[in-house]
C-alpha cells in the first residue's frame, strides 16, 4: 500500500526519517529533525529564487506550466477574457448581478484623489518615468488614509481594497498627464472602468470624452490577463511587505516596484523599444543572433513558469486584430510575428523551452491605442492590482502565515577580532 511520505536516510549519521507528504509537498521545518549533532540547528532546504519552494497555499490562480493553463478560481482564463468583466474578477465567486452592481458603484465612486496629491506629482521632473510616479504615489496614499493600519479589522480592508483598485488608474493617468503636461483629467463616473481610464488619459478639449467601445473592451481583457499569477516576484513582494502587517499602500507600492523591473512587468516597455530598434524584418536574423550570444535578451520570450505557449499571447494575439481593425495596423507586429517564428524554430529557443509570454505582444496593441512607451509597465500594475490585493488578504487571513523571513547559508568570515585602524 503506497504512504503519503518520503524515507531519507542522512548517510552522515546512517538515521532514517519519514517525512510526511501533503498535496505533493513535504514541509521545509520537517527536515529539522536531521542533524548531525543533538544542538545544530538541522537540515535546511537551499532554494534561491524560489526555484521549488511553494511559500503559501493559494487559491487564487492556477497555472499549468507544461501545458499552458491559466486559471483564476477554477475559471479559464479564455472564458474570463471572453465573458467577464475586469471588476468582475474582484469577487472570489461569480457575484450576483446585485453585488456586482453594488462593487462596481464602489470603485466607480472612490476614483477621485486628494488634490494635495497632484501638489506632489507637480514636483517630479518633466520627464520623471510615469511608473516612478506611480509606485510613489501609491506608497503616499497610506499618509491620506491612516486608518488603514488597521488590517485586522475586515471592513477598513474592504475600503482599503476597493479604493486602490479605484484610485490606481486616476494615479496612473496623472502621472502620464503630468509628464505632457497637459492638465489633470478628472475621473466621470459615468464611464466604465476601463472608458473612464481612457477619458483621464486621452481628454483634450471636449465637453466629455467618449472612449470608443471597441477600445474600452480591450483594455478590460488586457486588465483581465494581467489580475494575477500565482506567486510571482511582485505578488511575493506584496505578500512579504504586508506579512510584516505595513498598510495596504505601502506594500503594494513595494509590489509596484518589483512590477517595475525589465525582467516582470517592465519587459512590455523593452520588448517595444527593441522591436522599434530592430526596425525591419530583415534585421531579425541579426538580432537573433545576438540573443544566441548572450549579448542581449530576447524580451518577451520565455517564463519561470510557461515552459510552453503563455495562453495569455494567444489572447492577446486575437485582441490585437480587432484593435488593428479600428486603429490601423501596427507595422511592429508583422516584425513580432516573424521574430516569434524564427525564434520558435531555433534550436536555442526550443531547447529552452522559450516562448513569447504576455509581453510579447501587449505593448503593440498599448501602441497602437496611443499609450505612451513607458506607460506600459503601469498598464500591467493597473491590471494586477486586484491580484495583489486578493493575495494580501488571502496572507492575512492565513493562519500558517507568519512574517516572511527566509533562512541563509551564511558564507562570510569565521570569528576574527576587529583590526584597529592603525594597524590595517
Ligand atoms: N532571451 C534569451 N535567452 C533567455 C531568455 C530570453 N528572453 N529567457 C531565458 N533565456 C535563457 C537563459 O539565458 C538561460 O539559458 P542557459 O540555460 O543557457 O543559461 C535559460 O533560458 C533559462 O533562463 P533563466 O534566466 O534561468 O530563466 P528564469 O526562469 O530565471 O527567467 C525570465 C525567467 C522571464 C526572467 C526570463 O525568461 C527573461 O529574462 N525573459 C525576458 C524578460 C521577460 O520577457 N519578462 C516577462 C516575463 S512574463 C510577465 C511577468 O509575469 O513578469
Amino acid at each position: 500500500m503506497p504512504k503519503d511520505s518520503l524515507t531519507v536516510i542522512d548517510n552522515r549519521t546512517g538515521k532514517q526519517y519519514e517525512l510526511p507528504i501533503q498535496d505533493g509537498t513535504i514541509h521545509a521545518t520537517d527536515l529539522r529533525q536531521i542533524q548531525v549533532a543533538p544542538d545544530d540547528h538541522g537540515l535546511l532546504s537551499y532554494d534561491p529564487a524560489f526555484m521549488n519552494t511553494a511559500a503559501c497555499r493559494s487559491a487564487i490562480s492556477f497555472i499549468d506550466g507544461d501545458q499552458g493553463i491559466l486559471r483564476y478560481r477554477g475559471y479559464p482564463i479564455e472564458q474570463l477574457a471572453e465573458k467577464s468583466t475586469f471588476l468582475l474578477l474582484l469577487h472570489g465567486e461569480l457575484p450576483s448581478a446585485g453585488e456586482l452592481d453594488r462593487w462596481v458603484y464602489d470603485v466607480t465612486h472612490h476614483t477621485i484623489i486628494h488634490e494635495n496629491i497632484k501638489k506632489f506629482i507637480d514636483g517630479f521632473h518633466h520627464d520623471a518615468h510615469p511608473m516612478g510616479v506611480f509606485v510613489s504615489t501609491v506608497a503616499a496614499l497610506s499618509t491620506f488614509y491612516p486608518e488603514a493600519k488597521h488590517i485586522e479589522d475586515e471592513r477598513s480592508r474592504r475600503d482599503q481594497i476597493f479604493r486602490l483598485i479605484a484610485k490606481t488608474p486616476t494615479l496612473a493617468a496623472f502621472a502620464h498627464r503630468h509628464t505632457v503636461g497637459m492638465p489633470y483629467a478628472y475621473p466621470d463616473n459615468d464611464l466604465s472602468y476601463t472608458g473612464n481610464f481612457l477619458n483621464m488619459m486621452f481628454k483634450a478639449t471636449e465637453v466629455k470624452y467618449t472612449p470608443h467601445p471597441v477600445l474600452e473592451k480591450a483594455l478590460d481583457v488586457l486588465f483581465i490577463l494581467h489580475a494575477d499569477h500565482e506567486q510571482n516576484c511582485s505578488t511575493s513582494a506584496m505578500r512579504g511587505v504586508g506579512s510584516a502587517h505595513a498598510d495596504p499602500y505601502s506594500a503594494m507600492a513595494a509590489a509596484a516596484a518589483a512590477l517595475y523591473g525589465p525582467l516582470h512587468g517592465g519587459a512590455n516597455e523593452q520588448v517595444l523599444r527593441m522591436l522599434h530598434e530592430i526596425g525591419s524584418k530583415e534585421n531579425i536574423p541579426a538580432y537573433i543572433q545576438r540573443v544566441k550570444n548572450g549579448e542581449v535578451r530576447l524580451m518577451g520570450f520565455g517564463h519561470r513558469i510557461y515552459k510552453n505557449y503563455d495562453p495569455r499571447a494567444k489572447i492577446i494575439k486575437q485582441t490585437a486584430d480587432q484593435v488593428f481593425d479600428l486603429t490601423g495596423k501596427n507595422p511592429l507586429i508583422d516584425i513580432a510575428l516573424e521574430l516569434e517564428r524564427i525564434a520558435l524554430q531555433d534550436e536555442y529557443f526550443v531547447s529552452r523551452k522559450l516562448y513569447p509570454n504576455v509581453d510579447f505582444y501587449s505593448g503593440i496593441i498599448y501602441e497602437a491605442m496611443k499609450f505612451p512607451i513607458d506607460m506600459f509597465p503601469v498598464l500591467f500594475a493597473i491590471g494586477r492590482t486586484p491580484g495583489w490585493l486578493a493575495q494580501w488578504q488571502e496572507m492575512l487571513l492565513d493562519k500558517e502565515q507568519k512574517i516572511a523571513r527566509p533562512r541563509q547559508v551564511y558564507i562570510g568570515s569565521p570569528l576574527r577580532d576587529y583590526v584597529t585602524i592603525e594597524k590595517r
